[in-house]
């Protein structure tokens, strides 16, 4: 059978509101819609891998109250399995995303509650499940020093490592020489190098900084357009795979990471990886929300075949 996933995130309720600019400060505006529905980059990208036909492991925390329930129910459907503390000093966070309604561009406040008390112990205490996958992943919404042990003790097992670092942050190099793989959009990319990314021979520039790093290869997305993968012998651009009308790009990111890790976990070559998850955040762009517009493996299989 197919090693595991293991991704390391937090989980929040998103509260998406539609409107057609944003309230200044102080000021009210009448919206045109509001969602509640799952979020977090970690717990999206998990439930993307899960539909995209991976094992997948969740590492996080969640509060004792109602948002937690959305989380289990999210993902018992999309068969995400839950490795997860219930802290009751905190609460499930919560997301505000901001959607103009013109464009489907968003602006996002993230509050992470019990998931942003994940401790190096919790990741301590997982090392087992970590050290059996074929793929640990992770972000920068719960605490650096957590996705940190994660990533050590993937490394030191063997099992590829991916950081995608979102939000956008400053990193120290000791965490970038653990990745095998780290995924930043154009935005992360500048926070992480100091570089511009407006073009292709920009984004190329920067992912040599990272690569100078110590990080082994550099997977940048670009939005629309598409992605670029680069390390210290190979750079390709791979353009967009579209499946229709953009309609929500929130989590975009997120179903590209989740994708790329389940093709990686298959030990497909790594540039079908990265169709792969491209095919996956094409479709997930079509579709509103962030977590319930993660694609079934059937889907993303069809638009590979005809793109
Ligand atoms: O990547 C998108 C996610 O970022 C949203 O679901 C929101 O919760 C924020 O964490
Ligand atoms: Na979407």
């Amino acid at each position: 059978a197919t090693k595991p996933i293991v991704n390391l995130g937090i989980f929040v309720a998103d509260t998406a509101y539609r409107a057609d600019r944003m309230p200044k400060m102080g000021e009210t505006i009448l919206g045109k819609s509001f969602v509640l529905g799952p979020g977090g980059k970690g717990s999206n990208q998990s439930v993307a891998s899960a539909m995209a036909g991976g094992k997948t492991h969740f590492i996080t925390r969640l509060g004792d109250d109602a948002f937690a329930d959305i989380a289990r129910a999210t993902w018992a459907k999309a068969g995400v399995v839950p490795e997860v503390k219930i802290d009751a000093e905190s609460y499930t966070g919560a997301a505000f995303i901001f959607l103009e309604d013109a464009t489907g561009n968003n602006a996002i406040i993230v509050s992470p509650g019990a998931a942003g008390r994940v401790s190096v112990e919790d990741v301590a205490e997982k090392a087992d499940l970590i050290r059996s996958a074929a793929v640990f992943i992770t972000q920068l919404e719960q605490p650096i020093p957590a996705a940190k042990h994660g990533l050590e003790i993937a490394r030191a097992a063997g099992v590829t490592t991916i950081l995608n670092p979102a939000p956008a942050a400053t990193l120290d190099d000791d965490i970038l020489a653990l990745c095998d793989y780290v995924t930043p959009n154009e935005t992360e990319t500048e926070a992480l190098t100091g570089l511009p990314v407006t073009t292709i021979s920009e984004a190329e520039i920067a992912a040599d900084a990272l690569l100078a790093r110590g990080v082994r290869a550099v997977v940048m997305t670009l939005g629309d357009k598409g992605a670029l993968y680069r390390d210290k012998t190979r750079s390709v651009h791979i353009p967009v795979i579209s499946a229709g009308k953009v309609v929500e790009t929130t989590g975009a990111g997120d179903a590209f990471n989740g994708g790329f890790a389940v093709a990686l976990s298959e030990g497909r070559d790594v540039i079908d990886a990265v169709r792969f998850g491209c095919a996956t955040a094409g479709i997930s762009v079509t579709r509103p929300g962030t977590a319930p517009s993660m694609p079934s493996r059937a889907e993303i299989d069809a638009l590979l075949a005809k793109s």
